[in-house]
């Protein structure tokens, strides 16, 4: 147990020290591990990680101690025990013992220091309630950076906000698609798909009745890895003829192993870098599923709440110029699909506003968007090539 311990710290460590990926690191640490393990690996590194701030908070109040204050090396262990404590209500002595031991391991120097903040904290534990609305106390209630509910306030106002915050932090429901009936079956921990299964965003299968009334036949995908847009495509209309392109090798061997699995046919798979590869084809509809800073997510990936901001403008450059480049391989009459897993209009209305002000000849058909609740936050736009005034 007290290796799960260390493993869900390491985990922890590299995501809020060095800026890494939750699900990366995750994947990384458990994938040859009973699912026993790595199920109280999630639950402690996903759950420190999502109330951060919270704990953070906690821990001043009670203790009188600023996280910051404390040496880098102690601060997660600190707040991993802190997270035991409080949401997991493990035996105290238990936890207190299991983190000295783990301190012990790595910096013996700092034991007592541990030992005495986490007794200092059982001994002064109290109910807290953070009553007020404001912006700030919303910050530490729910644990999310300032400028996230400044945002976010700004757009829906306090009461949503609240509600959306509540939502952002319950843990996220996995569901697998079945491709032969188009029905989606809820997920357990250590479930694994079946043949015809593939786990998908249900978001994403709402996003895709907006093609229900269009005709087409050839299909870009031009974002395609690990492949799951490519699937409810071909879901949606089988007699389709794909080519499905990623930029990163390992992710379209992902698309290769996903179809393969499946046994879907008529999908071409390319690896190649979209703005700067040349096609002979022209196509019906081109699926641009873009990178994006991933904040309808931040219920499956709380880090992302934290981390979002220091990639947005490299990934909005990139959007927009991935939704430029669609418009050369694009027949008449056409249709561009564009879509993000993000709440951050700068990603999404604000993209396609700009591309119709200076492509007059492209004109919107539908539109989503779902800042969350019940699935995820998402954005789709349909754009169709010759409908411009
Ligand atoms: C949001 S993910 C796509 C998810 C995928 N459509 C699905 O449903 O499974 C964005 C993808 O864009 C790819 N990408 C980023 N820049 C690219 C480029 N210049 N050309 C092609 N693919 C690119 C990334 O490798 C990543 O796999």
């Amino acid at each position: 147990m007290d290796q799960a311990r260390l493993n869900a710290l390491t985990i922890i460590n590299n995501v809020v020290n060095l800026g890494n990926s939750l699900t990366v690191e995750y994947r990384k640490c458990t994938h040859s591990m009973n699912s026993q393990d790595a199920s109280l690996i999630k639950e402690l590194a996903y759950g420190t990680i999502r109330y951060k701030l919270y704990i953070d908070y906690l821990i001043t109040e009670i203790t009188g101690k600023q996280v910051s204050d404390m040496k880098k090396n102690i601060r997660n262990l600190v707040r991993m025990s802190i997270y035991q404590l409080e949401f997991m209500k493990k035996k105290e002595y238990a936890v207190v013992s299991e983190s000295v031991n783990i301190v012990k391991k790595k910096s013996s120097k700092d034991t007592g220091f541990v030992n005495w903040i986490l007794r200092e904290y059982l001994r002064n534990k109290k109910e807290i309630h953070i009553k007020s609305n404001d912006k700030h106390s919303l910050s530490k209630k729910y644990s999310f950076p300032l400028h996230l509910i400044e945002y976010l306030t700004s757009k829906v106002g306090t009461a949503k906000t609240e509600e959306l915050l509540e939502y952002y932090n319950e843990k996220s429901i996995s569901y697998a698609f079945n491709i032969s009936n188009g029905t989606f079956r809820k997920m357990e921990h250590g479930d694994t798909p079946e043949k015809t299964e593939y786990i998908i965003d249900r978001a994403y299968f709402e996003i895709f009745k907006m093609l229900k009334n269009i005709e087409f036949t050839t299909v870009l995908d031009c974002c395609a890895a690990p492949g799951g847009k490519t699937i409810l495509i071909k879901h949606i209309n089988p007699l389709s003829k794909v080519m499905a392109m990623d930029i990163n090798l390992e992710r379209v061997n992902d698309i290769k192993a996903n179809i393969d699995r499946l046994g879907l046919t008529g999908i071409e798979v390319m690896t190649a870098d979209f703005l700067s590869t040349e096609l002979m084809t022209m196509y019906d509809l081109i699926i641009i599923d873009v990178p994006c800073s991933a904040t309808g997510t931040i219920r499956k990936n709380p880090d992302v709440k934290y981390n979002y901001r220091k990639k947005l403008s490299t990934l909005i450059d990139i959007q927009k110029k991935i939704l430029k480049r669609s418009t050369k391989f694009l027949k008449d009459g056409g249709y561009l699909f564009y879509m993000t897993c993000s709440i951050i209009e700068n990603e999404n209305q604000k993209i396609i506003d700009e591309f119709l002000k200076s492509n007059r000849e492209y004109a919107l058909e539908s539109e989503y968007f779902s800042y969350g609740n019940p699935y995820s936050g998402a954005y789709a736009a349909l754009i169709k090539n010759g409908d411009g005034g």
